[in-house]
């Protein structure tokens, strides 16, 4: 059985065909970072009128590399929450035009549950049940995962995501979009204790929500005092300055990270932790990651870079509600966000 998977729930126009034993046949990510980054974030019409002109290519080139046709494909899945409203539209209008045409089932897969899932495709064995972590450009969720079809919501952030501060970080500090590589990058020349940036909601009456707005302000007041211009400043700032500001910021989200998830595993009284989302291809975090997995007898998954930032193999969650009988009438529709309860 092989299941045709679209996602275009931000600015990655993906597809891919996998089979019921995970195998990857075929694998296509059209990235639009060149159209966007001018912008110094996503545009939300330009995306998604970039994925109605990609959606089709992308999908013949999926094919083309499985050695496969449309005859071959048994369902066809879709990322249909949360994301940029257009883009979700435009993957779903297409998965439902090929169910259409082909007489074949339309799975809907939670673009949030897919980062989770892209654990289990790369560990090649049963990750669950397991405390997971997502974080990404527009969210930063803790979940308890039963099994891959039961998700609960233990964390959410409350106001900014993880890359979301990211983004907004290396635009104040001038780096190129998007901002998490370039915060990485120039991160490795500084030194992560040179600023005391605040642990946002740390103390225990925090529970497990994030928040990264008020670490943002700090960086922002640390390149800029108040009623200063922004762009003035930041011209003014060595280049070892900037490192450092990038390096302590970069530190400050890691340790928030790394502890809530913790926090988490106790409060569940699991022993597995999966990570995923764009965030989790930071190198310094999942540095820190495996050395506290380690120390405290965690196991820990995290997928290969390419399966961290968006790409339609992780929709293969969609082959466990296909098996549970779980498909969708052809009037499903797009649920952009935020998070909904599953
Ligand atoms: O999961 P993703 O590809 O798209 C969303 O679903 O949002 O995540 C994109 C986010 C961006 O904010 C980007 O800056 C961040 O992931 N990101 C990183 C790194 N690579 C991507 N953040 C920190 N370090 C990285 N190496
Ligand atoms: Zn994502």
């Amino acid at each position: 059985m092989n299941v045709l998977i679209l996602e275009t729930t931000c600015d990655e126009t993906a597809a891919a065909l996998v089979t019921d034993t995970l195998q990857v046949r075929g694998a296509v990510v059209a990235s639009q970072q060149r159209l966007h980054e001018r912008f110094g974030g996503v545009v939300p019409e330009i995306a998604s009128r970039a994925h109605v002109e990609r959606i089709l290519p992308v999908v013949d080139e999926t094919l083309r590399q499985a050695g496969a046709s449309l005859a071959d494909v048994d369902a066809v899945a879709v990322a249909n929450t949360p994301g940029l409203a257009g883009s979700l539209l435009v993957g779903l209008s297409a998965a439902k035009a090929l169910c259409l045409a082909l007489g074949k089932p339309l799975v809907a897969v939670n673009h949030l549950q897919a980062h989770v899932y892209a654990c289990r495709i790369a560990a090649g064995r049963d990750v669950f049940p397991c405390v997971a972590l997502v974080v990404s450009g527009g969210h930063t969720c803790l979940f308890r995962c039963r099994d891959p079809l039961h998700f609960q919501l233990l964390g959410n952030t409350i106001d900014d995501a993880a890359g979301e501060a990211f983004d907004k970080v290396a635009s104040m500090l001038g780096l190129p979009f998007p901002g998490g590589p370039a915060v990485q990058r120039v991160a490795e020349q500084g030194n992560p204790r040179a600023y005391a940036f605040p642990r946002p909601m740390l103390h225990a009456s925090g529970g497990l929500d994030f928040s990264f707005s008020g670490l943002k302000t700090a960086v922002r007041y640390q390149i800029a005092g108040a009623g200063e211009d922004l762009d003035a400043a930041r011209q003014r700032l060595a280049p070892q300055t900037i490192a450092d500001i990038a390096a302590s910021f970069q530190e400050a989200v890691i340790d928030v990270l790394v502890a809530k998830s913790m926090a988490a595993l106790r409060q569940c009284g699991d022993r597995i932790l999966c990570v995923g989302g764009g965030v989790a291809a930071n190198r310094p975090f999942r540095q820190r990651l495996e050395q506290q997995a380690a120390q405290q007898g965690i196991q820990l998954y995290i997928p290969p870079l390419s399966l961290c930032t968006d790409n339609a193999v992780m929709g293969a969650i969609a082959l466990e509600r296909l098996r549970a009988g779980l498909t969708e009438p052809l009037d499903l529709d797009a649920y952009p966000g935020p998070m909904r309860a599953v």
